[in-house]
């Protein structure tokens, strides 16, 4: 009998396998590039229901889904019959019976968790108002190959808002033991439970999770930095308010002078030139980003390879 299903709605869902999933990730990753795809998961079926706009997400589980010798079907959700008010539940049961794995792009939280209660299959979050578990796989990754699997003593300095992709970075970074501060105006500080449970899993990785108001505090002598948007999908109606609130959280040339030498910039994409980074900064050498984006495509594979079944063809 198979056990429980597994489904991946927090980046803590992932805790005890993240490393593992990092090593196998960089595994496939030069796997590839050797011309191997890693067939592991033939015959298996990934249903997506997106809610919001994507470029790297779509792609990239698409993508690993070919690589895996599996198929991904992707549905608008205003083309599902869930636009027209069948239920998450219902959505999520009816999905069951014909995939191995929904993964699933929400504007809330409360649904994507209704969608995991629904299905006897695993969910994936692939973002939603509180995190974003797959990116921050991906963000780990392109950390992980470039500090030869090694986060303990390095540091992670976040500038920006306490947004999905922050609380998911908070609570991955400390799970693999690195340190990470992060700079947000006060008002736009991650939910009190994602610090809490970030700070549990740094008090057994031996990391250490601060949060502070000043970009300058958080860049100085860091290894990585990393941004996101001022305005995450639909935060639109404060946008303004937001522009106003986090001029100066933005990563340039002078913020860069502030980190080590060595330092790598981060940043999930897409981007706001000239709002939370510089042109100068993302097209320049310390710039990780494209293979972060890239990399999206080699964690979602170790993602899906450790939640589909098994088949022989
Ligand atoms: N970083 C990320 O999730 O990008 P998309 O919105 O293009 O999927
Ligand atoms: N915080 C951003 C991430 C986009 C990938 C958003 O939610 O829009």
């Amino acid at each position: 009998m198979p056990g429980p299903k597994h489904d991946v709605v927090s980046i803590a869902d992932l805790a005890p396998a993240l490393p593992s999933l990092l090593a196998r990730a960089d595994a496939m990753k030069r796997a590839r590039q050797r011309g191997d795809l890693s067939r592991t998961r033939p015959g298996t079926n990934l249903a997506m229901i997106f809610e919001k706009a994507s470029t790297r997400t779509r792609t990239s589980f698409e993508v690993a889904m070919n690589d895996l010798g599996g198929h991904a079907l992707y549905m608008s959700s205003r083309d599902l019959q869930l636009g027209r008010g069948e239920t998450i539940g219902d959505t999520a049961r009816v999905l069951s019976r014909y995939v191995d794995a929904i993964c699933y792009r929400a504007f809330k939280n409360a649904d994507m968790r209704a969608l995991a209660a629904g299905a006897t299959v695993p969910v994936i979050n692939a973002l939603d108002d509180k995190e974003h578990p797959c990116q921050v796989v991906a963000d780990l990754l392109t950390l992980y190959e470039r500090w030869h699997g090694l986060f303990a003593g390095r540091t992670l300095a976040y500038i920006g808002d306490g947004n999905n992709v922050l609380n998911s970075l908070l609570i991955g970074s400390a799970i693999v033991g690195l340190t990470i501060v992060a700079a947000t105006p006060a008002a736009y500080r991650p939910p009190a439970e994602v610090i809490a449970s970030a700070d549990q899993w740094a008090k057994r990785s031996g990391a250490t999770v601060k949060l502070v108001d000043s970009p300058a505090e958080a860049a100085r002598n860091a290894d990585a930095l990393y941004t996101d948007v001022w305005v995450s999908m639909g935060d639109e109606a404060e946008k303004e308010a937001r522009e106003t609130a986090f001029r100066g959280y933005q990563i340039n040339q002078e913020l860069l002078g502030l980190a080590k030498s060595g330092v790598w910039v981060l940043h999930d994409l897409p981007a706001h030139r000239g709002q939370e980074i510089t042109d100068e900064v993302m097209d320049g050498p310390r710039a990780a980003i494209w293979d972060q984006a890239e990399n999206r495509l080699h964690a979602q594979k170790a993602i899906l390879e450790h939640l589909l079944p098994t088949r022989s063809g």
